[in-house]
């Protein structure tokens, strides 16, 4: 285990009917109000109504940015910029799902400083500040409500490229299982893949004495696998909608990751699949990580052993340490499968012809990644052909 110092100040505020803590949460920040949320669904749920009214009653002058895109675009957060310096936004408020949250950061950072938005992302430059933000969930997913990462899509360019900085942690993150319950069951299922990849990222490292680490991740993807088939059955579950939010921001707010560096290649993988043709993260993940992992199985067999005996309940008696590695990786298939995850590129209509130019796109700010394996450009290629 590596020396490490955590911290994290957000403040997670969990439950039914917890809305009602923006009366006490936004004053603290100020009264010019930047409201952000994506395409028009929390109009079609009433969460929108709920928030403006909060915000009506505490006297808030509230500003809107709606239509933040899945895969958020940087033309997006430079509006959102824009309005901020213009109106002297005090605090800014996303409503909606990881991409509303990812944009608002970009804002919040963007607000406070005299670099275009796209050079902080790419790193070039670095936010030294960000208006501060809160947020109000509606997707379990990303765990972008309790942590300081956001991912930015540049569509002129093709490049979807993540970025942080300390001065992005939420404030404050409302979730309320309640508003995930209009979440319609394809996007349920890619937040499904996404957080069950966010614990597969962290898994694969070299790190030794990881024990309570490795036990905790193990937690989140049982807990997630024992849950997902239930939820699906039941859209409308508090139980279970609360089960998979809690699993979602666990899975990637640094709680499980102290003492060591997750692996990351596959998301770096999936970035460049979805800013060539714009596909929504999850479906992305659930076609590429089995894939990366059979790629990827002789760095360290033990580990996906391990993952196959703990997690997926492979009975390791009789085979060879790699033979129960690949039987994991096919239960962990068989299981995405069976909630319905897309397998192939091809679900998407994605062929061999933007093969090359999605490997180019991996690495485009490292000529390799992924810190459990060492990729370059070829291995992208090959990945990505086997996942079509
Ligand atoms: O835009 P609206 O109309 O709100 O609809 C959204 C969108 O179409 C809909 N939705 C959200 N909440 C809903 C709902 N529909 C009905 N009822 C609700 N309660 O779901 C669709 C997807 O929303 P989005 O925010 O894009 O999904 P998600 O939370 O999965 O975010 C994906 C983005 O986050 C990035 C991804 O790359 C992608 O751009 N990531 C961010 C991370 C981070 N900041 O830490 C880490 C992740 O690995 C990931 O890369
Ligand atoms: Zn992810």
């Amino acid at each position: 285990m590596q020396n490490f110092t955590y911290y994290n100040p957000t403040k997670l505020i969990f439950g039914k009917g917890q809305l009602d803590q923006l009366v006490e949460e936004v004053p603290k920040y100020g009264n010019k109000v930047l409201m952000v949320y994506g395409g028009g669904s929390i109009k079609r749920n009433g969460l929108y109504d709920d928030v403006q009214s909060i915000l009506k009653k505490i006297g808030a002058e509230v500003f809107e940015l709606g239509g933040v895109e899945p895969n958020p675009r940087v033309t997006t957060a430079r509006k959102g910029i824009d309005i901020c310096k213009t109106e002297g936004i005090e605090f800014i408020l996303a409503v909606g799902g990881g991409s509303t949250i990812d944009c608002t950061k970009a804002i919040a950072a963007g607000a406070k400083s005299e670099h275009d938005i796209w050079d902080i992302v790419t790193k070039k430059a670095s936010a030294e500040d960000a208006l501060p933000f809160g947020t109000v969930l509606t997707l379990a997913a990303t765990g972008s409500e309790m942590n300081p990462g956001s991912v930015i899509t540049n569509w002129e360019t093709n490049e979807k490229h993540g970025w942080g900085s300390p001065h992005t942690y939420p404030r404050f993150s409302i979730l309320d299982p309640v508003n995930t319950f209009t979440v319609p069951r394809d996007q349920t299922v890619y937040g499904i893949v996404d957080m069950m990849s966010h614990a597969f990222e962290h898994y694969f490292h070299h790190e030794t004495n990881t024990l309570l680490q490795d036990r905790m991740v193990e937690a989140i993807l049982r807990t997630v696998i024992e849950t997902a088939p239930k939820l699906l059955e039941n859209l409308d579950s508090y139980d279970h909608r609360a089960t998979i939010l809690y699993n979602g921001t666990m899975a990637l707010n640094g709680m499980v990751s102290m003492g060591y560096h997750g692996d990351w290649a596959t998301h770096n993988l999936e970035h460049a699949v979805s800013a060539v043709h714009d596909i929504p993260h999850g479906g992305g993940l659930a076609i590429i990580f089995p894939h990366w992992m059979e790629y990827s199985i002789d760095e360290n067999v033990n580990r996906f052993k391990q993952l196959a005996v703990r997690v997926f309940d492979v009975n390791p008696e009789g085979k060879s340490d790699r033979e129960v590695g690949l039987e994991g990786i096919k239960k962990l298939r068989e299981f995405w499968n069976s909630i319905g995850a897309p397998s192939r590129l091809a679900d998407y209509h994605i062929d061999e012809t933007t093969v090359d130019l999605m490997a180019e796109k991996t690495v485009v700010a490292n000529p390799s990644f992924g810190n459990f394996k060492k990729l370059e450009k070829e291995d992208a290629a090959a990945i990505f052909k086997a996942s079509l």
